[in-house]
């Protein structure tokens, strides 16, 4: 996998393979022009990795952004994930099949459960074996070429350890609400130390907490924007970023954010902004 325009490293997987540091997300993109022409400005602009879901219900969009782009398939590195109401065996290799088909492409590089739970399964809203079963599907998905690398979304340690019990692979990446305002260090480090990839979603908190002046202050200290430094943070943690928007000049503004640094001293004064809760409300 090669780079675009921006600068745009790469972090390793713990199955071989590779993802880009910032990827476009494409939540609340709606179908039609909005997804096409995220994807094809996002694309232009250097990143090289989408992160869409089944739920999204812009897969198709999705595909048709990256054909439109003219940049080869095997340059970009593409998410989907199974949806709740997809879990269990058979459930999620159909799942997978309906999204590659949706999205007109022959494999995903990433795929991954969105939720730990069928949560809005009437019949079995938290089970263990719901999990197992599914991680054997995603396993086979993964097996078959399908999907390069597979992961979890939302897992909380506990599901994760849970999968010491059952997983023959373990996930590669795990993509969770991450930003100053909801920091998960303990989650973020128990990733880590295992060689899980975290992936943070909503990143810049969905743009309702740019104003607050402890980030326009540092924002104004480096010379880039709020958005920048919340992505910047991130970055320094070790965690890949996915910001959504439907504007291209905020998508290219949310990629420029490789040439600088934050100093430790700022670090800290983002770090302590940690509600210890997610300050977004779905
Ligand atoms: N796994 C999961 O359960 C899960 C859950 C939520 C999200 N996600 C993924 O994570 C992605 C990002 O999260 P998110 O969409 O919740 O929130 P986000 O990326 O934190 O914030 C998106 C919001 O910020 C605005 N924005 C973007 N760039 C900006 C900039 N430079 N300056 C000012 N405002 C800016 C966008 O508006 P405009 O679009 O109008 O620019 C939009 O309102 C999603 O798209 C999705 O792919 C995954």
């Amino acid at each position: 996998m090669t780079n675009g325009t921006i600068i745009n490293p790469l972090i390793n997987l713990n199955d071989g393979s590779v993802m880009p540091r910032i990827g476009l997300g494409v939540w609340k993109l709606g179908s039609g022009a909005e997804t096409v022409n995220a994807v094809r400005w996002a694309l232009e602009a250097g990143y090289r990795l989408i992160d869409t879901a089944r739920i999204y219900e812009n897969e198709a969009e999705v595909g048709e952004g990256i054909r439109a782009s003219g940049i080869p398939r095997e340059e970009i590195s593409v998410t989907t994930k199974l949806w709740n109401d997809d879990q269990g065996y058979e459930p999620a290799l159909a799942a997978v099949d309906a999204s590659l088909e949706r999205l007109g492409l022959d494999y995903v590089d990433l795929y991954l459960i969105h939720w730990p739970s069928a949560l809005f399964r009437k019949d079995n809203p938290d089970s263990p074996a719901l999990r197992r079963e599914t991680w054997r599907a995603m396993e086979e998905i993964q097996q078959s070429g399908r999907a390069k690398a597979i992961g979890v979304s939302n897992y909380a340690i506990n599901h994760l350890q849970e999968m010491d019990t059952y997983a023959r692979i373990p996930p590669a990446v795990n993509q969770i609400e991450l930003h100053p305002f909801w920091f998960r260090r303990d989650l973020m480090e128990f990733c880590q130390e295992r060689g899980i990839v975290v992936e943070s979603y909503s990143p810049l908190a969905r743009a309702r907490m740019l104003a607050d002046p402890r980030i326009t202050a540092i924002a104004e200290k480096v010379g880039k924007t709020p958005a920048q430094v919340l992505l910047r943070w991130n970055l320094q943690h070790g965690n890949v970023v996915i910001p959504k928007s439907a504007h291209k000049e905020r998508i290219e503004e949310n990629a420029r954010i490789f040439e600088f640094t934050l100093q430790d001293e700022d670090m800290r004064v983002l770090d302590a902004l940690d509600e210890g809760k997610s300050v977004l409300s779905v």
